[in-house]
């Protein structure tokens, strides 16, 4: 009874946890220290301010609100940069296979992502037009866990919460989707995303009969 599919972007559809790793380290380097890639896990879904204040946390650096504006613009401007370069080749195994299927079986699509440069990354890997609806951070306010960006989603498609699927990489993710009411496949470890239905490596290895399992 499954109606729709929500996907995160970052680390389901694309790595691009790599850019944003690259972009952060290089900023944290320009003030003076360094974070590690296991640091870099708790990024994950994260927002752009938010991440910004616990690197600079980490770095034991205090910043003005304003200093702040600057640093994470400074970044997104490395970040951009970096993505204007992705090719369809970076999509992730399985991802855009998956999609298809989900709209051969007449299942609704949408994305819903936290970055504000999800449509820059879409329409760079060719992927715009296999989402009926496309929710990212510059139409949310509440960052995850809160369910904002899933349930404006749902209502983009025109189907209730407890009818849609999401389909996240980040621990925050899982549990907005659960908040908001929503099923959840955790993509990565069943050991770090373990509030969700159901765990598995890759869009890769899901199918419509382990949808309708859940
Ligand atoms: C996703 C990523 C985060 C990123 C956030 C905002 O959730 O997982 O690492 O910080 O989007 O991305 P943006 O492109 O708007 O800086
Ligand atoms: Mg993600």
């Amino acid at each position: 009874n499954i109606k729709a599919c929500i996907f995160d972007l970052d680390g389901v559809i694309v790595d691009t946890a790599v850019y944003h790793y690259k972009a952060w380290k290089r900023l944290a380097n320009e003030l003076g220290f360094d974070f590690t890639e296991e640091d870099n896990e708790k990024l994950k879904g994260v927002s752009r301010v938010r991440s910004l204040q616990l690197i600079l946390e980490w770095g034991h650096v205090t910043k003005t609100e304003a200093e702040q504006e600057v640093l994470a613009t400074k970044k997104n401007e490395w970040y951009v940069e970096m993505i204007s370069h992705m090719t369809p080749a970076e999509i992730l195994p399985g991802a855009k296979e998956f999609l298809e299927t989900c709209r051969a079986a007449g299942l609704k699509t949408a994305l819903g992502s936290a970055s504000k440069n999800s449509m820059t990354i879409l329409e760079k890997i060719n992927l715009t037009h296999l989402f009926d609806a496309i929710i990212d951070g510059n139409k949310v306010s509440k960052a995850k866990p809160d369910p904002e960006v899933f349930l404006k989603g749902a209502e983009a498609v025109n189907v209730k919460p407890d009818k849609c699927v999401v389909f996240e990489d980040a621990i925050a993710g899982i549990e907005a989707a659960k908040n908001g009411g929503m099923k959840a496949v955790g993509i990565g470890s069943p050991q770090v995303l373990t509030e969700a239905d159901m765990v598995v490596p890759g869009l890769n290895e899901m199918s419509l009969e382990k949808l309708r399992a859940l």
